[in-house]
């Protein structure tokens, strides 16, 4: 079976590591995601153990669809049987850049006839659609004339791992905070703070990954409700959550601190670090980042965060008049040396930040040892990364 895992733009590198980790075959990255190849329990392990793919596709067919038409043929041709059931609901989704079909819409509307007419055909009857809670996700991808048709084994993203009890203002998403911690080859086994932690992702995917936790131990999976789960894939599934929970340690190797300065990420930072069960594990604290010491009686660690980019927090705005933005690019340049200054005070530590602001960079008097590329939803951002001397 041909498997696609989807990622943030950017992070290609950090999902492909992974799942050559999991020991995963014929592993091909790709623009947004990977590529890899064996049987179903390949897609299942990705799904459980992968921290930073955003959804996992089973590819069914790949066909020449230059047309509307050709497009409803091939997805006609295709065997339904084993995926979808009369009692089975189906949501269809389609990302089309086709010079022949221009509206993902429509394209959506095409495969869903073509399966829905292909079972009808055989059966007399037809399954229903339900577009917010299906089965069964039947996702296209349509580009350059060629169809890829696939199923989402995980149902909702992946980055959805059941612990999020509270928002604050531009949280990160989970598997993109896990790629941060990859790419900025931040050490599980070495202790960690986040001082500008917000509602707590990139402390709570370091404390996930630093007790071995899988990050799909605690989530439902849309294969769970596909017709052919009762049986051999169930036992499957079973079994590996079984061996991923005998894996677990029971506590950090080394001490996480997450702390910000606003009692609002506060309350959230702690809802979500209880919601993943790792209240032991991870210190919060209200403070300000600019005041952080070194900690005590223990070897140097990592400073990992995402500050204030003045795009979406603190930011002038859309509409800012130029007197007005300048006084926020000011305050921000200012708030960005004082940040600087208190990573100087941690000789030996690994800084790792994400940002969307080059004024950071720029405030700190060193060079990076990585300057990676990526996207936070559409804002492009860098990860940096520091030695401190
Ligand atoms: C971009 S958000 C971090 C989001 C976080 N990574 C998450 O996933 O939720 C930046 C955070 O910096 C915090 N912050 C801003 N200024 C601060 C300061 N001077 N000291 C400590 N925290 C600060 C804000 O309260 C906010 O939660």
């Amino acid at each position: 079976m041909r498997f696609f895992a989807t990622c943030a733009k950017g992070t290609e590198g950090a999902l492909r590591r992974e799942l050559v980790a999991l020991g995963l075959g014929r592993v091909r990255g790709d623009r947004g995601g990977v590529a890899f190849e064996g049987p179903m329990e390949a897609g299942l392990r990705g799904c459980l153990h992968a921290r930073t793919a955003m959804r996992m596709l089973l590819e069914l067919g790949r066909f020449p669809a230059p047309t509307a038409d050709a497009l409803y043929e091939g997805v006609r041709a295709l065997d339904w049987e084993p995926w979808i059931e009369l009692r089975t609901t189906l949501a269809v989704e389609a990302t089309v850049s086709s010079s022949a079909i221009t509206h993902s819409g429509f394209a959506a509307l095409k495969v869903k006839d073509a399966i829905v007419d292909a079972l009808r055909e055989r059966h007399g009857a037809r399954p229903d659609v339900d577009p917010k809670d299906p089965d069964v996700r039947v996702v296209l991808h349509l580009a350059r004339g060629e169809a890829a048709l696939s199923l989402d084994l995980a149902g909702s993203p992946l980055h959805r791992r059941g612990y999020r009890a509270a928002m604050t203002e531009a949280p990160l998403k989970e598997t993109l905070a896990a790629a941060v911690l990859l790419l900025g080859g931040v050490d599980p086994e070495r202790p960690f703070v986040d001082p500008m932690a917000g509602s707590g992702t990139l402390a709570i995917e370091h404390a996930l990954r630093a007790r071995r936790i899988a990050p799909g131990l605690g989530r439902a999976f849309g294969f769970q409700r596909w017709p052919g789960y009762r049986g051999t894939i169930q036992s499957a599934w079973d079994r590996m959550r079984e061996e991923a929970r005998a894996e677990a340690l029971p506590r950090a190797p080394a001490p996480i601190l997450a702390r910000d300065g606003h009692p609002k990420a506060i309350l959230a930072l702690r809802r979500n670090v209880e919601a993943a069960g790792l209240a032991a594990d991870v210190v919060i604290q209200q403070a300000d980042a600019r005041d952080l010491e070194p900690l005590a009686d223990v070897e140097p660690g990592a400073i990992v965060s995402n500050p204030p980019y003045g795009e979406r927090l603190g930011g002038a705005g859309e509409g800012a008049s130029p007197a007005e933005a300048r006084v926020q690019e000011k305050k921000l340049g200012g708030f960005y040396r004082g940040l600087a200054e208190m990573l100087a005070r941690h000789h030996g530590w690994t800084a790792v930040l994400l940002s969307g602001n080059p004024l950071l960079a720029r405030a700190i008097p060193l060079r990076p040892t990585i300057d990676h590329r990526l996207w936070n939803g559409p804002i492009e951002a860098h990860l940096l990364t520091y030695r401190i001397p």
